[in-house]
């Protein structure tokens, strides 16, 4: 990484404006979430509620000095503001309170940051840092002063400020390079599993939601679950045998939050396609949660942007052991399955949770039994590759007899591929279909 880490356990004074409009005004409990999942202890909390925000601090004199004495008292490392801050106000902060100051998009890129683990991941993280931090580079800034000395860095003549300009340059079109590259790579892989035609179903909802915890009861994975926001940050993706359908791809996604800054959502564009070009969304929700109304809400907006709206949806009311609930499925008015309500961490429910899948994504499933001609040995091939053979058995000729439950479309199609004819054209054939 370009920016060296701060340790963790760092002392923060927390400043949250209660003076904004609905529209602008975050919420206090996440921005305390957002601070513990960053590894910040809190050490003082001070609210603003005057309606004055001043071009020069964000805050009023008397606020200033407010968090001043917090500072000095509290012996804090770092004042963390719950608003976006310009990098004029952040310095002119800094200078005055003599301690470093994190907006909260700073804050947010920091937990990204320690989420990261692909190289996708990373990359994205980083050049968002550089971007972010690129407005904020002024004389007498030091975080790269790290970085001069090496052989090459230093024109003749060029200031500190210049080179740091310069380096931060340098590496982010690097970085933009290197993601273009890793993305093209992606777009291949995308395309093969689209070639496969397994559905893809994303798990999506409002961060701690429970998706981790879920996707590793699910597929028995071991992806990084925590009681932290953000446990997940790359696109995850695993293969899912769902008994009743064949096999599907289970993408774990970043959680959503409110106000996540624009260009967080350009960095994070590779997550959110993922759930964009989904077959069916889980959305997890903590049933638990009191705000759970308004984050679905918040989930909702951020699908509409990523215009992943229309994609067909089960919401999963996820942590009904804190309910003391049992699980249950319901269904809507064409008796389709809605909502199921499990409990990811128990395991409870995932089998309810399995069978609302396979129904809503098997309306096109076909159950068969083909007996497969000697001729044909690669379709046999392909169709245990897919994972969609349930048994196999011989008929009186001695043919193999597949038992298969796959999309009708894509069974044809396979089967024409490899060179398979009547009487493989299946609708014709539904009578040794069913057996
Ligand atoms: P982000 O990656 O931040 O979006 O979070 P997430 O939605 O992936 O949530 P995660 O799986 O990390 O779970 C958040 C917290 O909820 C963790 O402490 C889990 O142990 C807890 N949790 C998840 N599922 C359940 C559940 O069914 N019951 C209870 N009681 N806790 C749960």
């Amino acid at each position: 990484m370009f920016f060296e880490r701060h340790e963790g356990g760092e002392r923060a004074v927390l400043v949250h404006p209660e003076c904004l409009d609905d529209q602008q005004r975050e919420d206090p409990r996440e921005f305390q979430e957002l601070v513990r999942s960053a590894n910040v202890e809190q050490v003082a909390f001070v609210v603003v509620t005057s309606s004055k925000i001043t071009p020069r601090y964000f805050v009023g004199s008397g606020k200033l000095e407010e968090i001043r004495q917090q500072v000095i008292a509290c012996e804090a490392d770092v004042v963390l503001f719950n608003h976006a801050l310009f990098p004029s106000q952040e310095r002119n902060l800094e200078a005055e309170l003599q301690c470093r100051v994190v907006d909260r998009t700073g804050l947010i890129l920091d937990i990204f940051a320690q989420r990261a683990r692909t190289h996708e991941g990373k990359l994205q993280v980083e050049l968002a840092q550089l971007e972010h931090v690129s407005t904020r580079l002024i004389r007498g800034w030091t975080h790269l002063e790290r970085q001069k000395g090496g052989v090459g860095l230093r024109g003749p003549g060029e200031t500190q400020l210049e080179t740091d300009r310069r380096l931060l340059r340098v590496r982010i079109k690097s970085i933009k390079a290197r993601l273009e590259k890793v993305r093209r790579q992606r777009e291949q892989t995308r395309r093969s599993r689209q070639r496969a035609d397994i559905p893809l179903v994303s798990l999506v909802g409002y961060t701690n939601a429970g998706k981790s915890t879920l996707f590793n009861t699910i597929t028995e994975s071991d992806v990084y679950a925590a009681d932290q926001l953000f446990a997940t940050l790359d696109p995850t993706l695993r293969r899912l045998q769902i008994s009743d359908l064949g096999p599907v791809i289970l993408a774990d996604t970043v959680g959503f939050i409110r106000h996540l800054p624009h260009k967080l959502v350009q960095a994070f564009r590779a997550t959110l396609e993922e759930s964009a070009m989904a077959d069916l969304l889980l959305h997890v929700v903590d049933c638990a949660d009191p705000e759970r109304q308004d984050n679905m809400q918040q989930v909702h907006h951020v699908l509409k942007e990523i215009k992943a709206h229309e994609i067909p949806q089960l919401q999963v009311f996820n942590k009904t052991d804190l309910m003391g609930m049992k699980p249950r499925l319901d269904r809507d008015e064409n008796n389709r399955p809605c909502r199921v309500w499990i409990s990811a961490q128990k395991g409870e429910g995932l089998d309810l949770l399995q069978c609302a899948i396979a129904e809503l994504l098997g309306d096109d499933l076909v159950h068969a039994f083909l007996p497969v001609p000697h001729s044909l040995g690669r379709l046999r091939a392909r169709l245990y590759e897919l994972g969609v053979v349930h048994s196999e058995k011989f008929n009186d000729e001695g043919l193999p007899v597949l038992e298969v439950r796959m999309p009708k479309m894509e069974l044809q199609r396979i089967i024409l591929q490899e060179g398979g004819t009547l009487p493989w054209d299946l609708p014709d054939a539904e009578p040794w279909m069913k057996e």
